[in-house]
C-alpha cells in the first residue's frame, strides 16, 4: 500500500477502453490515481480516503438488463466525484434525471460551448474541441444540477451540482483528441478536490525502498533477470533499498540477441555491483529444442527449461538440495500495475477478475518463495521514469520488448546454431540502422525473422539459392494491438542492402505490412 498521506484518486472501472488512461492522467498530473471495480461499496471507498472519485466511461447502456450499478451513497460521502460518459449517466439516471437513448449517436470530434464560469472549466475560455463517444445522453437534469456546457447535439453536455461537489461529462477529458482535456482533469484535482502534487518517481523511489525492507526484513531475495526493462529496474530498486540481500539470476538460454549477456553483466554486475550469477544454459537449451518446429512445443519447453535452470541456479547459490529448503525466502518479479487492475466482468456477473502475468516463465508455487513485487502500482512508462532515476542507461530503460522464448519463436523451423547466427547478424543490422536513424526509439518494436523459406537469386555471376529475412516494425501502444510501422523507403532499403550483402545465407529480405490484429507481432 501507498503511504497513507498520499493525495489518491479513485477511479471506478465500468468497462471502458480508456480506463488507464485516465489513471495515467491523473498521474501525470503528479496525483496518485488507483483503478478499482465498479463495484466496490461506500464503506471501501470511505476507508481508502480518496481526495475525489472518478467515473469511468463503459460500452453499456445504463438502462440494459445487467448494466454495471453503483452504490448510490458514494454520492452522499462529500467526496468530489466526476462522471464520464457511461458515468455521467448513472449520476444523471440514479441521482433523478432521465437518460435516453439518442437516435443520433455522437462520435468523434466535437465542440463544446462553456456556459457560467465552472470550476471544472477554468481558464478553458468559451469553447474546446472535444471528443464524443456515446450513444445514450441525459435529457433531463437530476435534482441539484445545472449545465455547465453544452453541444450542438447536447444541451447538457456537462453538469455540475457544486453543494455537493458533483460534476459529469458527457465527453471524454481523458483522450487525447480532447486537446484541453488534462486542463480538466487537472481543475478537477486541484481546484476541486485539492489535491497535492506528491506522486512524483523521487517520492515513489523512496516510500517503495522502506516497504520493501518492511517485507523482507533480514531475509535474502532471488530474482531472475532477464535484461527487460521491468525485471531490471525491479533490480536497481531492490538493489538500493536492501543492497546484497539481493542475487539476481541471468539465464543465457542461447537465443538472446548479439551482445545482450555482456550488456547485462556490465550493467548490473560491474555497475551497479548487485550480486549477479550468471548462467549459461546454451547447451540445455539447444540440446532441448533440436528438432522441434511447432511453435507451441517450443514455447513449452522453453519455459519448462528456464524454471529448471532457475532452481539449479537457487540450489547451487544456497548449496541445498531443493530450491524450496534454500535461504532465498523472496522472489522478486517485475509485475506491473496493468496486470494486477481488478475487473468486473460487464454485461455477466460480476466475478472478480485478475490477469495473471507471466513473468518469469510462471515459476512454480512448489519452490514456496514469497513475492516481492515493487513495481505493481506502476504503469510502463512510470516505470522507465523510475529506471532513470536509478540511474539505468538508456539501452535498457528504454529497450523494445523482447519475448521471453527470444530469437526461437523468430526462428521459424527449427533452432539451430547456424540458423542463429544469420538472424542475430541479420537483427542486430536492423537494431543498429533503425538507431542511427533515429526511428529505434519512436516505434514499439524493430526486428528480423528468419522464413523457413529459400529462394533464388543472383549474386555476381552466381545463381543462390538462400535464406528470406522477414522485416518486423510495428508502432502499438501496449501491445494488444499494432500496425505496421510507414518507414522512409531509404532506411528499409538501406537496411535490406546491407542483410543480403553482410550475412552470409541471406539474399531476400521482406517487409511484414500486416496489423494486430489478425496477424500478432511475433510470428510465432
Ligand atoms: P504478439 O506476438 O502476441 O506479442 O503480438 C505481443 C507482445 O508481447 C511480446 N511477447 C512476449 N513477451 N514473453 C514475453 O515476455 C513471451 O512469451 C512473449 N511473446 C510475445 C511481443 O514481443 C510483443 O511485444
Amino acid at each position: 500500500m501507498t503511504s497513507a498521506a498520499l493525495s489518491r484518486i479513485l477511479i471506478l472501472d465500468f468497462g471502458s477502453q480508456y480506463t488507464q488512461v485516465i489513471a495515467r492522467r491523473v498521474r501525470e498530473s503528479q496525483v496518485y490515481s488507483e483503478i478499482v471495480r465498479c463495484n466496490i461499496t461506500a464503506s471501501e471507498i470511505e476507508e481508502l480516503a480518496p481526495k475525489g472519485i472518478i467515473l469511468s466511461g463503459g460500452p453499456a447502456s445504463v438502462y440494459e438488463k445487467g448494466a454495471p450499478q453503483i452504490d448510490l451513497q458514494i454520492f452522499s460521502l462529500g467526496i468530489p466525484v466526476l462522471g464520464i460518459c457511461y458515468g455521467m449517466q448513472l449520476m444523471g439516471r440514479h441521482l433523478g434525471g432521465e437518460v435516453e437513448n439518442s437516435a443520433r449517436r455522437e462520435y468523434g470530434a466535437g465542440l463544446l460551448q462553456i456556459e457560467g464560469d465552472s470550476q471544472l472549466f477554468e481558464g478553458l475560455g468559451e469553447q474546446i474541441d472535444i471528443w464524443n463517444s456515446h450513444g445514450d445522453r441525459l435529457t433531463a437534469l437530476p435534482e441539484g444540477f445545472h449545465a455547465i456546457a453544452h453541444t450542438e447535439n447536447s444541451a447538457f453536455a456537462a453538469i455540475a451540482d457544486d453543494e455537493r461537489q458533483l460534476y459529469a461529462l458527457q465527453f471524454h477529458p481523458e483522450v487525447s483528441h480532447t486537446p484541453r482535456g488534462k486542463e480538466i482533469i487537472q481543475n478537477f484535482l486541484f481546484r476541486i478536490c485539492h489535491c497535492a502534487m506528491d506522486w512524483t518517481m523521487g517520492s515513489f523511489i523512496e516510500d517503495a525502498c522502506a516497504r520493501i525492507r518492511r517485507q523482507v526484513g533480514r531475509e535474502n531475495v532471488v530474482l531472475g533477470l532477464s535484461g527487460g526493462v521491468d525485471s531490471s529496474v525491479a533490480a536497481a530498486l531492490l538493489h538500493k533499498a536492501i543492497g546484497d540481500q539481493l542475487t539476481c539470476i541471468f539465464v543465457n538460454n542461447g537465443l538472446l540477441r548479439e551482445n545482450e549477456s555482456e550488456i547485462v553483466q556490465r550493467v548490473f554486475g560491474e555497475n551497479f555491483h548487485i550480486r549477479l550469477k550468471y548462467v549459461d544454459a546454451t547447451e540445455r537449451f539447444l540440446t532441448k529444442l533440436a528438432g522441434v518446429t511447432d511453435p507451441e512445443t517450443k514455447r513449452k519447453i522453453i519455459g519448462a527449461e528456464f524454471i529448471g535452470v532457475f532452481e539449479d541456479a537457487v540450489m547451487e547459490l544456497a548449496g541445498t538440495k531443493t530450491a524450496g529448503e534454500s535461504n532465498f525466502k523472496f522472489l522478486a518479479q517485475g509485475t506491473l500495475y496493468p496486470d494486477v487492475i481488478e475487473s468486473v466482468a460487464i454485461g455477466g456477473n460480476p466475478a472478480s477478475l485478475i490477469k495473471s502475468h507471466h513473468n518469469v516463465g510462471g515459476l512454480p508455487e512448489k519452490m514456496h518463495f514469497q513475492l516481492v513485487e515493487p513495481l505493481r502500482q506502476l504503469f510502463k512508462d512510470e516505470v522507465r521514469l523510475a529506471g532513470q532515476q536509478l540511474g539505468l542507461p538508456n539501452e535498457i530503460v528504454h529497450r523494445q520488448p523482447f519475448p521471453g522464448p527470444g530469437l526461437a519463436v523468430r526462428i521459424l523451423g527449427e533452432v539451430t546454431n547456424k540458423r542463429l547466427q544469420i538472424l542475430r547478424e541479420a537483427d542486430t543490422i536492423v537494431g543498429s540502422e533503425m538507431k542511427a536513424s533515429g526511428w529505434y526509439y519512436r516505434v514499439w518494436q524493430s526486428f528480423a525473422v528468419l522464413l523457413p523459406v529459400r529462394s533464388v537469386g543472383v549474386m555476381g555471376d552466381q545463381r543462390t539459392y538462400e535464406n528470406t529475412i522477414a522485416l518486423r516494425i510495428v508502432e502499438s501502444q501496449d501491445g494488444m494491438t499494432a500496425d505496421w510501422v510507414r518507414m522512409p523507403y531509404e532506411i528499409l532499403a538501406r537496411i535490406s542492402s546491407r542483410i543480403v550483402n553482410e550475412v552470409k545465407g541471406v539474399n531476400r529480405v521482406c517487409y511484414d505490412i500486416s496489423t494486430k490484429p489478425p496477424s500478432t507481432i511475433e510470428w510465432e
